[in-house]
């Protein structure tokens, strides 16, 4: 089942900090506030001390207790830009090159992370997705045994009998166009991050076809990575390729799939690209009422992860909550 009361109940346990790179946006502010009220993860806030301050106090807040770190004057920048260096070695970065990257609120957030100085990450209030996730995708790396770097959403809505209907859906953010072997890698931690939400996953590798009903490169593609996900995974029911209705509708299904153990009751999607996986949760979020939950980056050594731009206050308190969870291991 999912809920953050037991996600509350891990973080209580282990202390966790979280930086914020967006320190001087209003949304992260409250959110701030939030979590210092309710002291079990504290944040990490990015830009110059006076303006947070300033604007915290025209929108309202109380942040008092919040770290503050000014990239402009961090202590330890020196160790930083060294440090920096070092893990950019091959990409020939000067230490004038390192200085100017480091000013930037992304590199230097998660540089913070990679340092130890925090144990998590959240930013993308006001920063794009790529300019968010590159710095990430640069320093922290992907964690053994990955090979890249996917995401998946959690989407939450009450369900008709009062327990929440939660699915998952990836890669909606992150691979512009993965490959069959990718699409395994995000299947895999997708399905691994479904569990920790409460899912019990049946996943469908969705297309414009169902078992064959359609041609084309992008319809072998998501039956080839359904069958390679299925052989490495043979407890988790797993099917594909198939029309989104059949995923979803047993009465489609039927007549669609009838073979298939997933179809008609999926509750775990993989998309073939990002323009569909996008849209996808958009639609279950806009016209769906579902309330949607990432993107949560998968196969990180650290966990950052990038709000969107129009998210609310209470997005970004959830969504660092769930950031640390990860950083606790669950
Ligand atoms: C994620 C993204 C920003 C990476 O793009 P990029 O920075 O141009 O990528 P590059 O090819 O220059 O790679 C930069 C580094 O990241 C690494 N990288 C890129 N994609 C990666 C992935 N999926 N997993 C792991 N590492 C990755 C590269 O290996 C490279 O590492 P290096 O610099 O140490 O050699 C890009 O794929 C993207 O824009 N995705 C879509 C984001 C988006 O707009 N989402 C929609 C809104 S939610």
């Amino acid at each position: 089942m999912f809920g953050f009361g037991q996600l509350i109940d891990v973080l209580k346990k282990s202390h966790k900090t979280i930086v914020l790179t967006d320190g001087t946006d209003a949304r992260i502010l409250e959110a701030s506030s939030r979590l210092l009220a309710s002291n079990f993860l504290k944040p990490i806030l990015i830009g110059k001390e006076d303006r947070i301050y300033e604007v915290a106090e025209e929108s309202g807040f109380n942040i008092r207790g919040a770290s503050i770190i000014d990239p402009d004057n961090f202590e330890d920048i020196d160790k930083m830009v060294e440090q920096f260096m070092e893990l950019r070695k091959s990409k020939g970065v000067t230490e004038e090159e390192a200085r100017k990257i480091l000013k930037g609120n992304n590199y230097f957030g998660t540089m913070l992370v990679k340092m130890g100085y925090a144990d998590c990450l959240l930013g993308g209030a006001s920063y794009t997705t790529a300019d968010t996730v590159r710095p990430a995708l640069q320093l922290i790396k992907t964690k053994p045994g990955s090979h890249i770097v996917g995401s998946c959403f959690i989407l939450v809505r009450p369900g008709a009998t009062g327990a929440n209907e939660v699915l998952a859906m990836g890669d909606c953010s992150i691979n512009i166009n993965p490959n069959e072997d990718e699409l395994v890698e995000i299947a895999e931690e997708t399905i691994r991050c479904a569990k920790l939400f409460g899912i019990d996953p049946k996943v469908a590798f969705l297309s414009y076809s169902t078992d064959g009903s359609g041609k084309g490169e992008a319809v072998d593609k998501m039956r080839n990575a359904a069958r390679k996900t299925k052989e490495r995974n043979p407890d988790v029911p797993i099917d594909g390729e198939m029309q989104f209705d059949a995923a979803v509708s047993p009465h489609v299904a039927q007549k669609k799939f009838p073979t298939s153990q997933v179809a008609g009751n999926a509750n775990t999607f993989i998309f073939p690209d990002i323009n569909a996986g996008n849209i996808g949760y958009k639609i279950a979020q806009r016209m769906g009422n579902f309330d949607a939950y990432g993107p949560i980056l998968l196969g990180l050594n650290s966990p950052i992860n990038d709000l969107s731009r129009g998210c609310t206050a209470t997005e970004v308190y959830s969504m660092a909550i769930i950031t640390a969870a990860f950083a606790c291991g669950i």
